[in-house]
């Protein structure tokens, strides 16, 4: 600043020339208007309108004038001041505006937006099978049962009337479990449960049981050492053959809809007198002759899907139920069977293989 000076022109101080000031004001007003964020701004501001900005420093000078040229110096940096103000104020607003407005578009939140999940896991199409067999069932008032896959042999073959040198009890069928004279197998079929429910439930019995079954063949297209079965067994009074009939009917149209016909063939099992394989139609070629024979049921036109019969005697007996006074029916079914026959699947090991797509394809319903 420079000291008090009687007779001062305000032209001669360099900082308070109308020219000068004019010249610091569009400076300002144009650095103004160039600032594009508010953060630019910001430094204008301290630039043009700061203690130590061109115009702050002319505004010094005027205390150092004689009063006579105070006031029209005072009016033009006052005036040049009062713009700069001004303008920063309204560039301020201008800004903001334009802030906000990018704001909402940066930080829009899409509220119908799909978020994207990861895929859902399915189950197993086995299982899943399983129990829809079992929804059946109990549609029809039957209850379900359950039993170790750890059996005793004693239920796995004694109390299903199997003689001691029944073939199905020989190492190339059952799994023994150690120590060999434990009596224990791991079970080869669901009908174990059979002699367990009559024991622990008594007659009249309608059961329904799911379950995992163990046999020592080679795993391939058509058989793997674990598999699964569903077993009926309904002992009541003046039970008929009629009544499996419509009871297999009831579950075959219950699994695969409208026009799945099956049939009983004669067989034979030690614990059902008489017995039946019974047969589904061939999901592939549905029984229609062709030039070259069906290669999934041999061009029978069949497939076999489990067996069945009348509860023989012996069994009843022997879980002390009076054959005089009841009857029974009884049937098992392979479910790996069946999955393959409700999806069309050709190859048995697809159902093992643990493929999370294959699982994807029929382990799902809605
Ligand atoms: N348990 C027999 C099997 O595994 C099937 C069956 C069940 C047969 C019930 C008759 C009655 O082959």
């Amino acid at each position: 600043m420079s000291g008090p000076n009687k007779n001062y022109d305000p032209v001669e101080v360099a900082a308070l020339d109308p020219a000068v000031i004019e010249q610091d004001l569009t400076a300002a007003l144009a650095a103004i208007a160039a600032a594009s964020s508010l953060e630019e701004l910001k430094s204008v501001r301290i630039a043009h309108a700061g203690e130590r900005s061109p115009l702050a420093l002319a505004n010094r000078e005027i205390g150092a004038l004689p009063p006579s040229a105070k006031a029209e110096a005072g009016k033009r940096v006052g005036q040049a001041r009062a713009a700069v103000t001004q303008a920063l104020k309204g560039r301020q607003a201008q800004l903001e505006v334009e802030r906000d407005e990018r704001i909402l578009v940066e930080e829009a939140l899409d509220l119908t937006a799909v978020p994207g999940r990861r895929p859902l896991g399915r189950r197993h199409p086995v299982p899943l099978t399983a129990e829809r067999m079992a929804d059946v069932m109990v549609g029809m008032g039957w209850e379900i049962a359950e039993g170790p896959g750890v059996e005793a042999e004693w239920f796995n073959f004694d109390a299903l009337n199997f003689d001691t040198d029944h073939p199905a009890r020989q190492m190339q069928d059952t799994f023994f479990v150690d120590p060999a004279d434990a009596g224990l197998v791991l079970r080869t079929h669901t009908s174990p449960v059979q002699a367990r429910s009559l024991l622990e439930r008594g007659a009249p019995l309608y059961v329904a049981v799911p379950g995992k079954t163990f046999r020592t063949d080679e795993l391939d297209a058509t058989h793997t050492p674990v598999f699964h079965q569903m077993e009926g067994l309904a002992v009541d009074e003046g039970l008929t053959m009629a009544h499996l009939k419509g009871t297999l009917d009831r579950l075959a149209y219950g699994l695969f809809g409208e026009g799945i016909t099956s049939r009983l063939r004669p067989a034979y099992f030690p614990f059902t007198e008489p017995s039946a394989e019974m047969d589904l139609v061939c999901f592939v070629c549905r029984g229609e002759p062709a030039a070259t024979p069906c290669r999934t049921c041999g061009g029978t036109g069949w497939i076999e899907w489990g067996g069945c019969g009348m509860v023989n005697h012996n069994v009843l007996r022997a879980t002390g139920i009076d054959p005089e006074r009841y009857q029974g029916f009884a049937f098992g079914m392979g479910v790996e069977r069946s999955v393959m026959f409700r999806n069309g699947v050709a190859d048995m090991r697809e159902l093992i293989e643990g493929d999370v797509r294959f699982n994807a394809q029929f382990g799902m319903e809605i």
